[in-house]
């Protein structure tokens, strides 16, 4: 028995260390300690030795099993730490890979204008209003002074939608809006949507403008003229030359059209500017006291001038775009070098 438990014990030793995975160890645990294992068989044995034997071979038994418990024991943990590090290096995320960049977005040209016009007049004491983009046509038109039947509608391709609502058509009747709300002074843009039935290489049927409003005690057309040079020289570069000519507006009178010296060839004359020299950019005038009236403001005492542009236009000469289309077809493309 004394040698078949050497045996026992001689072949457990190699076979743990050959062993080289958890599973395998778990195997020659089961096969020599379990309940059917070998050393389990061995020990069944014992009844059948004298009485002087017994506890020796049993001590015998004793330190074999535990010298095997302790191989195994060893060997397991070590196989477990393989078992780990393998992981670890199989599963080992690059960290150093570069990222994905994420796809960003510009603004648009329109954006990008509306809010450089809107940041020098903030610094000219202008706040930002708005209004309805579907408006009733006494703002649009009536308030505005455009009676019914006043050929001056016609300027203005309507859009109607019913009873008497319409898609706006300019963003004066934000005027209207903001003096009936609030008493001089006044000192707002508002910028915004409009829409006329108009569509060709240079109309959209939806466009962009601008408006602005001034009203207080003693404003007069020099304060006009004065606020829009420091306007056009802010947007378009210090020494840009502006100049006004007469033009007519139902709610302004006087009422000018605004020009600035051609951006693009700087007056000389070129095919933007028709060989004029000069680029029509807003629309101005002193408010008519008929739109005073509509709204409760005394004429009397108080004056002010408004003032309306485009924005597709100011975009186009300032960014050198020279088909409006491409401010509405939103190719990534064209929209990317902004
Ligand atoms: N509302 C005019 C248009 O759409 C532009 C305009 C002209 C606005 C003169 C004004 C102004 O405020 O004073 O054609």
């Amino acid at each position: 028995m004394r040698e078949q438990l050497e045996q026992l014990r001689n072949g457990a030793v190699q076979a743990i260390a050959a062993a080289t995975t958890v599973e395998q160890l778990q195997e020659i645990r089961i096969t020599l300690l379990g309940r059917k294992g070998e050393l389990t068989a061995l020990m069944k044995g014992l009844g059948s030795l004298s009485a002087e034997e017994r506890p020796v071979i049993g001590q015998l038994v004793n330190s074999v099993r535990d010298e095997i418990e302790s191989a195994l024991g060893t060997a397991l943990a070590a196989a477990q730490e393989n078992l780990i590090a393998e992981r670890l290096s199989s599963e080992r995320i690059d960290i150093s890979l570069p990222g994905r960049r994420p796809l960003r977005g510009t603004k648009h040209p329109i954006s990008l204008v509306i809010e450089e016009v809107s940041a020098i007049f903030a610094g000219l004491g202008f706040s930002v209003a708005e209004g309805p983009e579907i408006e009733h046509d006494w703002y649009n038109f009536e308030a505005l002074n455009f009676p019914p039947e006043h050929p001056a509608r016609d300027m203005q391709d309507t859009f109607f939608v019913e009873n008497s609502m319409l898609l706006r058509t300019h963003t004066s009747p934000v005027q209207i809006r903001t003096m009936l709300k609030q008493k001089p002074p006044v000192r707002i843009i508002a910028p915004g949507t409009v829409y006329r039935c108009d569509s060709d290489a240079t109309h959209s049927p939806m466009f962009h403008q601008i408006e602005g409003l001034m009203v207080d005690t003693g404003v007069t057309f020099g304060d006009l003229k004065g606020i829009l040079t420091v306007f056009t020289n802010q947007l378009f570069g210090q020494k840009t030359g502006v100049r006004l000519r007469p033009s007519y507006f139902p709610f302004t009178e006087p009422s000018a059209e605004v020009d600035i010296a051609c951006v693009i060839c700087g007056g000389k004359g070129c095919r933007v500017c028709k060989n004029s020299g000069w680029l029509e950019i807003l629309g101005a005038g002193m408010v008519d006291p008929e739109v005073y009236r509509h709204v409760q403001y005394d004429a009397e005492q108080i004056s002010g001038f408004a003032f309306g542009m485009g924005i597709e236009r100011i975009a186009m000469l300032k960014y050198g775009i020279s088909d409006m289309r491409l401010l509405f077809e939103n190719d990534v493309r064209f929209l990317r070098q902004f």
